[in-house]
C-alpha cells in the first residue's frame, strides 16, 4: 500500500464532525464491565453487545472507524454477516487492537511496559486480510512518587514506534496511544509535564523509526488533574491546557488526534473535547475515540434486558455518536 493510501485512511479517520467508537476491551476488561451490569461473560453474550453496538441506525453519521478486539474481528452478526462487512458496507473503518496489555516493567515497581511486538509482522498481515484498516497500540504511564521514569517512557515509546512501523509495513495505519493514567492526586501542571515529555519521547521514537507521520494517528490522553487532586480544574483549564501541550510536542503534520475518555464521565468527555475544538483553528483535526464514555449509558440499558433494550440502546450510541461529533466540531452545547 502506498502512503497516499494510508493518509487517506488516517484522514477519514477523523473526517470534520466524526470519530471513532473504540469497542477493543479485552475479553478480562470486557468482562469487568459485564460484571458492573451483571451480565453473564461468554463468547456469545459479548458477540451480541458488539452486535449491538455496531449495527446501531446511522452510527457512521458521526462514527468513522471502530477499533475491535481479535475475537470480535472474526464474529458475525446473529444473521452470519461478518461483522467487517457489516462495517465495511455502513462505512465504518474496522480498526484493530494489536498490542498484548501492559505488564510490570522488570526494575521499575508499580511502572508498567506494553507488549505484543513477538509475532506482530505476521498478524498484522492477517488482520490486514480480514478487513482491519487501522490498529491500536495502548501504553500505560502512571504518574506517582517518582513516577514515571525515563526509562519507562522510553521503552514504552520504543515499543509504540517498532509497532506503528510495522503497522504502515503491512497498509494499516497506526493508531499510537500513550496513556497518562488519571489515577493520582497530582495536579493539573503535574499531568502537563508528564504529557509532554511522553509525547516528546514518542515522536523522537516515531522519527527514529521511519514512521511517516501523515499515515499516523495520536491517540491522546487529555491533560486533568489527577482523579484524587482536591482541586479539579475546569473545562476551559483542562482544555487550554491540553492545546498548549499538544501544540509543544505534535508535529502539525500528523493528520489528527483523538482523545480516550480514560474514566471521564460521559459529558466531562464531550465537554472537554468541545471547549478544544472552540478554541482552535489547532493544526490537526481534534476529535474522539472514546471506549467507555460512548458505551457506558447503552451498556447499562442493554443489560436490563438484551432483547426488549436492544433499540433504545442503539439509540443511546447515536446520542453519544452525536453529541461527541458536534463536540468534535466545537458545536455541542449542554
Ligand atoms: P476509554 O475511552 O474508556 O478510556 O477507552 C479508550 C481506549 O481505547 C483505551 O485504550
Amino acid at each position: 500500500m502506498s502512503i497516499e493510501q494510508l493518509e487517506s485512511i488516517a484522514q477519514a479517520m477523523v473526517a470534520p464532525g466524526k470519530g471513532i467508537i473504540a469497542i477493543d476491551e479485552s475479553n478480562t476488561t470486557i468482562k469487568k464491565r459485564f460484571d458492573g451490569v451483571g451480565i453473564e461473560c461468554t463468547e456469545d453474550t459479548r458477540r451480541a453487545y458488539r452486535e449491538m453496538l455496531l449495527t446501531t441506525p446511522n452510527l457512521s453519521d458521526h462514527i468513522a472507524g471502530a477499533i475491535l478486539y481479535d475475537e470480535t474481528l472474526r464474529q458475525s452478526t446473529r444473521a452470519g454477516v461478518p461483522f467487517t462487512k457489516v462495517m465495511l458496507d455502513n462505512g465504518i473503518l474496522p480498526g484493530i487492537k494489536v498490542d498484548k496489555g501492559p505488564h510490570p516493567l522488570a526494575g521499575f515497581p508499580g511502572e508498567l511496559v506494553t507488549e505484543g511486538l513477538d509475532g506482530l509482522r505476521e498478524r498484522l498481515q492477517e488482520y490486514a486480510r480480514l478487513g482491519a484498516k487501522f490498529a491500536k497500540w495502548r501504553a500505560v504511564i502512571t504518574i506517582g512518587d517518582d513516577m514515571p521514569s525515563s526509562t519507562c517512557i522510553e521503552a514504552n515509546c520504543h515499543a509504540l514506534a517498532r509497532y506503528a512501523a510495522l503497522c504502515q509495513e503491512s497498509g494499516i495505519v497506526p493508531m499510537v496511544e500513550p496513556e497518562v493514567l488519571m489515577d493520582g492526586s497530582h495536579d493539573l501542571e503535574v499531568c502537563y509535564d508528564v504529557t509532554e515529555v511522553t509525547l516528546r519521547s514518542l515522536f523522537a521514537s516515531l522519527y527514529e523509526q521511519n514512521v511517516m507521520l501523515e499515515g499516523t494517528i495520536l491517540k491522546a490522553s487529555m491533560v486533568v488533574s489527577g482523579k484524587d487532586c482536591p482541586e479539579q480544574a475546569s473545562v476551559d483549564e483542562v482544555a487550554e491546557a491540553t492545546i498548549r501541550c499538544l501544540k509543544a510536542s505534535v508535529p502539525a503534520s500528523l493528520p489528527g488526534i483523538v482523545f480516550l475518555s480514560g474514566g471521564q464521565s460521559d459529558e466531562a468527555a464531550t465537554a472537554h473535547l468541545n471547549a478544544m475544538n472552540q478554541m482552535g483553528p489547532h493544526p490537526w483535526p481534534l476529535s474522539f475515540s472514546y471506549g467507555r464514555a460512548m458505551q457506558s449509558a447503552a451498556l447499562k440499558l442493554w443489560s436490563k434486558d438484551m432483547d426488549k433494550h436492544f433499540g433504545d440502546a442503539q439509540k443511546t450510541v447515536a446520542q453519544r455518536a452525536r453529541e461527541n461529533g458536534l463536540a468534535a466540531l466545537g458545536q455541542w452545547k449542554k
